[in-house]
């Protein structure tokens, strides 16, 4: 018995390499600046051939999960991120049997938030990650000044987790190296020749509200939109596929004026004013 479900398990794996936009799947976080509306356009950028697929700015992922490459590397510098797919990638079984022991209810929120996950078994951290995500308010990560997750309760849709899908995620996740690192480290130690790089750093802001996506304890400075770009000149002589995502920022549009660029408009999810909600994105094709 066993035996088959493991030929019929491995059966798959075959088909998910042989046909990867059949088995694309929906990302198992809501993530500020998540790229599900980009999908289309992004798709026209995938090049026929690729060594390796690296998103070194992984947040939702929800990119990877569309495109479901034979091999990767992700990573992020947000700690709890990282070790949510690390340890869905190692234990989804163990996560989703505590995740069916979860309430969405206001007390049972306000006492998981209160947890120092510093405290909690990977399993656990990862669990609370998931559950504060999907029933905080709006879907927002926000930490203070001390790194603790401080979103109000915001009840969600009721389901707040998915056992298909974080199942699937595992899945997927297993040709994928999950790195806990600054960007330009991803880079430095695993872009070669061939590969397929997807760029979609914290955007550059645009308007009063243009500090809103503090994603980490860090900020994303005009510096570091420098530096990215030296970046972005380095991976492409290379030999690698880059594209990037940014705001339709004039300093963007300058820095990139060497490189085809496309403009989409898109929703802002993640505002509670109604009329910051429209934005436009910008998509830089290197290489
Ligand atoms: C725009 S979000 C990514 C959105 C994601 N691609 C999606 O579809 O949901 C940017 C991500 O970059 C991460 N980040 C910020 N600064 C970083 C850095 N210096 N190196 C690596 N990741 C960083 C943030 O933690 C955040 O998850």
């Amino acid at each position: 018995m066993y035996k088959i479900e493991e030929e019929e398990r491995l059966a798959t794996v075959e088909e998910t390499w042989l046909f990867p936009e059949q088995v694309s799947i929906k990302p198992f976080l809501k993530w500020a600046g998540g790229k599900t509306q980009l999908l289309n356009e992004l798709t026209k950028y995938i090049p026929n051939n690729f060594n390796k697929y690296i998103e070194p700015f992984i947040g939702g992922g929800a990119f990877y999960f569309h495109l479901n490459p034979r091999k990767a590397v992700i990573a992020d510098l947000n700690y709890e991120l990282v070790l949510t797919y690390r340890t869905i990638k190692q234990s989804v079984e163990e996560v989703i049997n505590l995740l069916k022991t979860y309430k969405n209810e206001e007390r049972f929120y306000y006492d998981m938030r209160a947890k120092n996950p510093e405290n909690l078994s990977n399993i656990e951290r990862t669990a609370r990650f998931l559950y504060l995500n999907k029933t905080c308010f709006n879907g927002l990560y926000r930490v203070n000044k001390k790194g603790q997750f401080n979103v109000p309760y915001g009840k969600g849709s009721g389901n707040f987790f998915n056992s298909k899908v974080l199942r699937d995620s595992s899945e997927f996740l297993q040709n994928t190296e999950i790195e806990f690192a600054d960007y330009s480290d991803t880079l430095k130690k695993h872009a070669e020749k061939g590969d397929f790089i997807f760029l979609d750093p914290p955007y550059y802001p645009v308007g009063k509200y243009g500090d809103f996506k503090r994603y980490t304890k860090e900020f994303f400075y005009h510096e570091d939109q420098l530096a990215l770009k030296e970046e972005f000149d380095r991976l492409v002589n290379l030999g690698c596929h880059v594209i990037l995502t940014n705001s339709n920022h004039p300093v963007i549009l300058d820095l990139y004026k060497d490189y085809e660029i496309k403009t989409i408009e898109t929703r802002r999810m993640i505002n509670s004013d109604a009329k910051k909600r429209k934005g436009i994105d910008v998509i830089v094709i290197g290489g």
